[in-house]
């Protein structure tokens, strides 16, 4: 069994990490943290684990962590990269889900994230943990950097047609919109029932952390520059999240190569679903699943394509990942424990 710790199990991330090791054949929960409840059974802040999750929450000085095989951070940026050091060295691998080991460029990252990176030696070594894109060099990781919900579904939106030189890479747009859990669980007035409800705004225009991110990422999959345009919208649901890429073609290529492109790239991946061409994927498709859902359409048979992506933010957009991530990381078949059919409706 493979010793598990998580680091802020008491947010949304860190309970969906939960919910998918209560139902993990190779998972032993060894240490839950939060700075608030120590002592509380994490069945009784969350009645809906009772009978599947007996172990409480422990404060995280007092949580044994070095004892674990992998610890999960699903915390703030910042927390892992203050850890990440003592853990790696008595053995612990490491899968944060904020962004300490995402981006390469460090002077990126302290311009985003506000704070200056304290293990860059680490960052060096970290893997990006976006399975699809990534898998071999996971496989072998002690330190992941979970992608980003939106990065999740823009890099594997593009991927196949910027691998191909199909389009014009210095031209990428990407409108994308997500479930109120994208959040986190903390007390915010944007995010309060009669603000978030009824309503639907843009954040972020201007610029937004996951934009140099993706850009990165996207980067090491063609020689061409990047430029991307990304607007992320609060929508008034739970979960889920929709992103609908738009991308100029630079190749005379008809719609059944186009749709051949996506089949191929992912015609081995478990949980990415490539759906028949002009589909419309919803969101509800892919509801507490590892599942994400693309489709292309091509308007008027004109020279942009669309491509339609659909995921639930907390699981292939973060906790889900991570266990991808962590099954990869320990020699298990990749689909353990995640193979969940989505919740419809
Ligand atoms: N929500 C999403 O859809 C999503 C998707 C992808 C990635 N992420 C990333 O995943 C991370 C967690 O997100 P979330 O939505 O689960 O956040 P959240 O609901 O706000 O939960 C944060 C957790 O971190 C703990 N925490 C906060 N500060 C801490 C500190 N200094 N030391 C130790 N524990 C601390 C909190 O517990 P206590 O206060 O009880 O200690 C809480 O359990 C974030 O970095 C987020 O950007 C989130």
């Amino acid at each position: 069994m493979i010793k598990v710790g998580i680091v802020g199990g008491t947010g949304y991330t860190g309970v969906e990490l939960l919910r998918l090791f209560a139902a993990h054949p190779e998972v032993q929960l060894q240490a839950v943290t939060s700075r608030k409840e120590d002592g509380m059974p994490v069945a009784e802040m969350y009645p809906s684990l009772r009978g599947r999750v007996d172990i409480a929450f422990s404060s995280p000085d007092k949580a044994k962590l070095t004892d674990c095989d992998v610890v999960f951070f699903a915390t703030p940026h910042g927390v892992a990269m203050a850890q990440a050091p003592e853990l790696l060295a008595a053995g612990v691998k490491v899968i944060d889900l904020a962004a300490d080991f995402r981006l390469q460029d460090v002077a990126a990252f302290e311009k985003w994230y506000k704070m200056p990176h304290s293990c860059p030696e680490l960052l060096k070594e970290a893997a990006y943990g976006l399975v699809e894109l990534n898998r071999e060099n996971i496989r072998k990781a002690r330190i992941v950097g979970n992608p980003g919900c939106y990065p999740t579904t823009m890099q594997l939106g593009f991927a196949p047609l910027l691998k191909a030189g199909a389009i014009d890479a210095s031209h990428l747009i990407a409108d994308c919109k997500s479930g109120v859990s994208g959040a986190g669980r903390k007390a915010e007035i944007a995010t309060l029932f009669s603000e978030a409800s009824d309503n639907f705004k843009a954040y972020g225009v201007s610029g937004h952390r996951h934009s140099p991110e993706t850009v990165e990422r996207l980067g090491t999959l063609t020689d061409d520059k990047i430029g991307l345009l990304f607007t992320p919208h609060l929508v008034p649901m739970i979960r889920g999240m929709h992103s609908t890429l738009y991308a100029r073609l630079t190749k005379d290529i008809d719609n059944a190569a186009l749709q051949a492109l996506f089949e191929d790239a992912y015609k081995r991946e478990p949980f990415i679903d490539v759906m028949p061409f002009g589909s419309h994927p919803e969101t509800r498709t892919t509801r507490a699943s590892n599942m994400l859902r693309i489709a292309l359409h091509r308007p008027d048979n004109g020279d942009t394509v669309v491509v339609l992506v659909v995921q639930d933010n907390l699981v292939k957009g973060a906790s889900g990942q991570a266990v991808q991530c962590m099954n990869l990381m320990f020699g298990l078949d990749e689909t353990t424990g995640l193979m969940h059919v989505p919740v419809l409706p």
